[in-house]
C-alpha cells in the first residue's frame, strides 16, 4: 500500500536541466549541449514542477515524469492540460515492479530525492530504465544523500521513525511534537546536526510532509558516492562531475593537506571522496554520462554563453566555498558587469575584457557566476514563445489559488531551454503582466522593475 505522505513541496532546482548539465559536462572537458530535439525523463517527478517547466520552455522537447504517488502524478496531468502542454508526459509507476518495455529511449534522466530514499526493489527498476533506455552519449542525473555529511543524521531518524509509529503525514505530525517535547523535557543525547535544529527551530523549518517523505520511509540512507557509482556502472554510467560547479576546482574546496591526499588517489569517485569527507554537506547532485569522450576542457568553457538572471549587484561576486570565500580579482567585475548588462555574453569573450595577469580560469569564472546565482546559461535567441507563456500563466493562476502551495517554483524561461527561480510575488507579476494589466503597489512595482530587464532577456516576458 502506498502511505499519505502528505503533497511533497514543488522544488525546482536550476542544477537539474539539461541547460546546467551542459555547465558541468564543459567542467570536465565533455561535450555535451541540449539539442534542439531530445527526449527526457524525470523519474520520482513528484507533482511534476520539473517536468512542465522544461516542457514549456522546449516544444520540441519531448518530456516524461514518473511516479508511484497518484496524488501526485494526477495533480502534474491536470496543471500541464490547464496550461495545454502536449510534449509532457506522466507516468505512474512503481520502480520497484516497473515494465521498462514502454518507456521512451531518451537523451537526459533525472532522479532528484530518490536513490537515496526506496528499498532495493525500487533501486534495481532505477537502474534497469538506466540501463535499458538511456541512448549512447546520454545523461544521467542523480540527486543522493552522500556520507559522511548524512551519517549524523541516522540516530534522529530512527528515533523519528520510532516516535511517528506510521510512514505518513499525522505520524510525521505526531513524531514532531513528540520530539520537541522530548527536548524541551531535558532532550536525549541526539547529534546536533542540522535537520535537529531545523525541527526544533520556532516555528519549525520543515514541513511534516517533508519530514514524512525524507525521513519516515523505512529505506532512508545514505551512500558512498564511491558506492553509488559502482551501483551505476553496470548501466555503462561514467561519472561526469558535481552539479555544484564549485566542486570541479579542488583548489576552492580543499585544503592543501586534503588536495595532497587527493593527488595519491585515482581521478573519479576516489577523489571525490575526499570532497566528501572535507565538504559539509550531506546532499550530492551528480552528473553521469553514458560514454564520457574528452574535449579540450578550455575551448568548451570558453564557449559557454551566459546571461545575467538577476539585477546585477555593484559588488563582485563572492562565493562560499569549502575553504573561505572566492572573488574576482580587483578591478575584473566592472567591466565583466558591464559586459552583462549589455546582454548575453560567452565566457571566452568575458575573459577577452580583463588583462592577461588577473584573467580567471574560465572554470572559476563560470563557477562564480553560477554558483552565485548571478547567471544562467543562454541557448536560444529571444523569441514568441506561446508555450511558456501559456505555462507560466497557468501555473500562476494554479499556485495563486491553492493556499497551501508552497515550494520553489519557477517560470519557463525559453531563452535558457529551463527555468528561472520564481517566488509567490513573481508567479502573480507575470499572470499579470500576460494578462496585459499593469501591477499595483510599490512592492510589486520595485520587484517589476528589478526583473522585468531579466524576464525580457529569458524571454518570459515578450520584448
Ligand atoms: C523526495 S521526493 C522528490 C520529488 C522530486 N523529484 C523533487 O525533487 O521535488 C521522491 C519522489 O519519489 C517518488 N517515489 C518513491 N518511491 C518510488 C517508487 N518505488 N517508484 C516511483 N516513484 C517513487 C515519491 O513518490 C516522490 O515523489
Amino acid at each position: 500500500m502506498v502511505q499519505d505522505r502528505g503533497r511533497y513541496s514543488i522544488a525546482f532546482q536550476a542544477t537539474q536541466t539539461p541547460a546546467h548539465f551542459a555547465l558541468v559536462a564543459a567542467m570536465a572537458g565533455h561535450p555535451w549541449r541540449p539539442r534542439a530535439r531530445m527526449t527526457l525523463l524525470d523519474i520520482g517527478c513528484g507533482r511534476g514542477h520539473v517536468v512542465h517547466v522544461l516542457a514549456a520552455a522546449n516544444p520540441e522537447w519531448s518530456v516524461f515524469g514518473l511516479d508511484i504517488d497518484s496524488a501526485a502524478i494526477a495533480e502534474a496531468r491536470e496543471l500541464a492540460a490547464r496550461a495545454g502542454l502536449t510534449n509532457a508526459f506522466f507516468l505512474e509507476a512503481d520502480l520497484a515492479t516497473l515494465d521498462v518495455a514502454p518507456l521512451p529511449h531518451c537523451d537526459v534522466m533525472m532522479a532528484h530525492g530518490v536513490w537515496s530514499w526506496v528499498g532495493d526493489a525500487a533501486r534495481s527498476g532505477l537502474l534497469a530504465v538506466l540501463a535499458q533506455r538511456l541512448k549512447p552519449g546520454g545523461l544521467a542525473y542523480l540527486g543522493t544523500n552522500a556520507r559522511p555529511g548524512m551519517d549524523a543524521e541516522q540516530p534522529l531518524q530512527r528515533l523519528l521513525r520510532h516516535l511517528a509509529g506510521s510512514d505518513d503525514l499525522p505520524g510525521a505530525e505526531r513524531a514532531m511534537a513528540a520530539l520537541r517535547g522530548m527536548m524541551e523535557a531535558g532532550g536525549v543525547p541526539l547529534p546536533r546536526t542540522p535537520m535537529l535544529a531545523r525541527l526544533l527551530a520556532d516555528p519549525p523549518l520543515l514541513e511534516p510532509a517533508f519530514v514524512a517523505h525524507e525521513f519516515l520511509t523505512p529505506h532512508w540512507r545514505p551512500d558512498f558516492h564511491e558506492d553509488v557509482c559502482a551501483a551505476l556502472a553496470p548501466a555503462k554510467l561514467d561519472f561526469l562531475g558535481s552539479c555544484n560547479l564549485v566542486e570541479a576546482l579542488p583548489a576552492l574546496v580543499c585544503n592543501e593537506a586534503q588536495q595532497a591526499l587527493m593527488a595519491t588517489l585515482p581521478a573519479g569517485p576516489e577523489r571525490e571522496f575526499i570532497k566528501d569527507l572535507s565538504l559539509p554537506r550531506g546532499f550530492r547532485a551528480d552528473l553521469f554520462v553514458r560514454g564520457a569522450r574528452g574535449v579540450d576542457r578550455v575551448t568548451a568553457l570558453d564557449d559557454i554563453a551566459l546571461a545575467a538572471c538577476i539585477e546585477l549587484p555593484a559588488e563582485a561576486p563572492v562565493l562560499q566555498t569549502g575553504i573561505g570565500r572566492a572573488t574576482l580579482p580587483e578591478g575584473a567585475w566592472a567591466p565583466l558587469r558591464a559586459a552583462l548588462a549589455r546582454g548575453p555574453a560567452r565566457i571566452g569573450a568575458l575573459r577577452a575584457l580583463l588583462p592577461a595577469e588577473t584573467r580567471p580560469h574560465p572554470a572559476e569564472l563560470l563557477a562564480l557566476l553560477v554558483d552565485s546565482d548571478i547567471a544562467l546559461p543562454v541557448f536560444r535567441a529571444t523569441g514568441s514563445a506561446p508555450a511558456a507563456d501559456r505555462f507560466n500563466r497557468a501555473a500562476a493562476e494554479y499556485h495563486a489559488a491553492d493556499p497551501a502551495a508552497r515550494g520553489h517554483f519557477a517560470l519557463a524561461a525559453p531563452v535558457a531551454a529551463g527555468g528561472l527561480p520564481a517566488d509567490a510575488l513573481d508567479l502573480s507579476l507575470v499572470r499579470t503582466l500576460l494578462a496585459g494589466q499593469v501591477p499595483d503597489g510599490d512592492a510589486a512595482r520595485g520587484r517589476l522593475a528589478a526583473r522585468l530587464p531579466v524576464w525580457r532577456r529569458f524571454g518570459i516576458i515578450g520584448a
